[in-house]
């Protein structure tokens, strides 16, 4: 698989608290990354980094090969734990409002015709994402569940080729988690997406992921906490492809028995 993203010896520090140190990585296009780590390791910090959200103290990001540009690009799309619908807009308007600020920027405004296929594109993709019933219900109306669904349906319908999760089903229950499991997998498969998902979960980030990266400190300093930053200490790359993925139903996915951590 070809690599999508690149990042050569990030640094991420704040004054002299440094937070990520020395990181590089390859990311391949289409593969399913979940990134796990104790609180505070820096894991969200390194999707704003991907996203562009934040530059990195030192390092070098590429994306395909080109240097990132340092705002979100359409081609990065992201969905947070909670609270990242806009309450005052309908689930249309949300979806819709995430294509207007993708094609007009400045304005965030779409009229006529490029506003009538903004919306049954919007529609689609709130059917893709099973809320086909629901356009008009306002995020205060939708259950957890639904509203992440909504939040996924934001972020995709910009096309993105990286979507990016932080703890986006850490406040569901486990049924309802599942099934967004499963739609997550097939959005994954159906829209040949690259993902990197943040989670607490060890079962979720090996149900779904095609490579486990652990973020945290090699070293720790007890005098100087913020002395040494968070790396990859651990990168495990479980299969190739999604074909190859684990079976659908989580509780049957096997667990790895050991992992050894250098
Ligand atoms: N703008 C900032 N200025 C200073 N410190 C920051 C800033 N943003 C994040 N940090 C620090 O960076 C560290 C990593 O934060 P980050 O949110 O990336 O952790 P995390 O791994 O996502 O944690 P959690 O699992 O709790 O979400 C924290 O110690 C945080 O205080
Ligand atoms: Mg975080």
């Amino acid at each position: 698989m070809s690599t999508l993203l690149s990042l050569r010896d990030i640094w991420v520090e704040y004054g002299d608290r440094i937070i990520i140190e020395k990181l590089d990585l390859d990311i391949a296009a289409g593969s399913f990354v979940s990134v796990v780590g104790p609180s505070g390791a820096g894991k969200s910090s390194f999707l704003r980094l991907i996203l562009g959200q934040e530059a990195p103290s030192r390092g070098t990001i590429l994306l395909d090969g080109e240097p990132l540009a340092p705002e979100c690009g359409p081609d990065r799309g992201v969905v947070f734990q909670r609270y990242s619908v806009f309450p005052h807009l309908s689930a249309l308007g949300n979806t819709m409002l995430g294509m207007e600020c993708a094609q007009s920027p400045f304005s965030a405004r779409l009229f006529g015709a490029a506003r009538r296929a903004a919306r049954d594109e919007a529609a689609a993709m709130l059917q893709a994402v099973g809320l086909g019933d629901s356009l008009h219900l306002y995020p205060a109306q939708m259950s957890g569940g639904m509203q992440q669904r909504l939040a996924i349906a934001q972020a995709l319908v910009k096309r993105p080729r990286i979507l990016l999760l932080d703890e986006p089903f850490g406040a569901l229950d486990p049924g309802i988690r599942a099934d967004m499991h499963a739609l997550i997998r097939s959005l994954w498969r159906d829209y040949a997406l690259t993902i990197v998902m943040v989670t607490h979960d060890i079962r979720e980030a090996f149900t779904l992921g095609t490579r486990v990266l652990a973020l945290d400190k090699r070293r720790h300093d007890p005098h100087a906490p913020h002395r040494f930053g968070a790396t990859a200490v651990y990168d495990l790359q479980l299969r190739e492809r999604p074909e190859d993925h684990a079976p659908e139903n989580d509780a049957e996915a096997p667990l790895p028995t050991s992992i050894t951590i250098d």
